[in-house]
């Protein structure tokens, strides 16, 4: 079964800003309810979806804990803990690590790794495991650093193909690359240096790329939660509703805009923390 960790949105705001996204000024407080039922109806539908998911409580003065997709890798019940690059969201680093070690102790992950000293790594919204490929996607640049890559690799004892980032806009992996079950992957790729979208092209078949817009990726598509043919997001430009449609996938949109204020919507609005190496058994079988 699927497991997500996701945080309770109530000290959720947008009062500094460390990417484009964020505009402190636009801020109002009637967003706040309007993240409280974004984020609620993100959870019905995980849960609608066959999902189990596990709630971090919130922490005055660290709104984008609402993003635990930035708190660590997870796999094989491994957890490595992120690094971030802007202070603003250091303080999140001793809760995140505070509630995994809750997990432990239920035995709900087996154990808690430190990245080494002054190697930046925002977690999983850098970093993606390909569950038909059977590697990790690493993205780096705007925040995590390349040193992250080796890290990340030995940690876990699996390949790891690292893709650099172009712009501040897309500035985590999880904005711009979205693997799919089945083997497609929904991408945006202005956000890719040449050099990353070679390798992007290198291992991934042109029958199963699925290239998304300006547009799709500015409305936080992309950033979406896949379970088997069912693909969870923002709400979607009818042309993406489209393209995903006609290879089988159905999608469940809902209103994150709150959410979209501060750069970021489904996918790292959550943390899935029961990913393993392991084959996994039929293409596109819910999981
Ligand atoms: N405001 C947050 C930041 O800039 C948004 C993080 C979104 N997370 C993600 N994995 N895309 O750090």
């Amino acid at each position: 079964m699927a497991f997500f960790l996701m945080t309770d949105p109530a000290c959720f705001d947008v009062s500094y800003q460390i990417n484009p996204w964020m505009r402190p000024t636009a801020w109002r407080p009637e967003h706040r309810a309007a993240a409280l039922a974004a984020s609620a109806s993100l959870k019905a539908a995980l849960r609608a979806a066959g999902a189990h998911v596990e709630t971090i409580g919130a922490v005055r003065g660290l709104p984008d804990l609402v993003f635990p997709a930035n708190a660590a890798v997870v796999l094989d019940g491994r957890v490595l803990m992120a690094r971030f690059r802007h202070p603003e969201r250091q303080g999140e680093e001793a809760v995140f690590r505070a509630a995994f070690a809750r997990l432990k102790a239920r035995g709900l992950i087996q154990e808690i790794v430190d990245l080494p000293e002054g190697v930046l790594q925002e977690g999983a919204g850098d970093c993606i495991w390909d569950a038909d490929r059977r590697f990790f996607w690493a993205g780096f640049g705007p925040r995590s650093s390349k040193a992250s890559v080796r890290v990340i690799a030995r940690t876990f004892g699996r390949e790891v193909v690292s893709l650099e980032l172009a712009s501040d806009r897309f500035y985590h992996l999880d904005t711009c690359f979205c693997p799919l079950a089945g083997g497609k992957v929904l991408y945006f790729p202005d956000a890719f240096t040449p050099k990353a979208l070679a390798t992007l092209r290198e291992h991934i078949a042109e029958a199963d790329r699925i290239e998304a817009s300006a547009e799709e990726a500015a409305a936080f598509c992309v950033n979406a939660v896949n379970l088997g043919d069912k693909v969870i997001m923002a709400r979607a430009p009818a042309s993406l509703r489209a393209k995903l449609q006609a290879r089988g996938y159905s999608l469940i949109e809902i209103d994150l805009d709150p959410f979209i204020l501060s750069g970021g919507a489904a996918y790292c609005m959550t943390l899935r923390l029961d990913r393993t190496s392991q084959p996994q058994p039929a293409i596109l079988a819910a999981e």
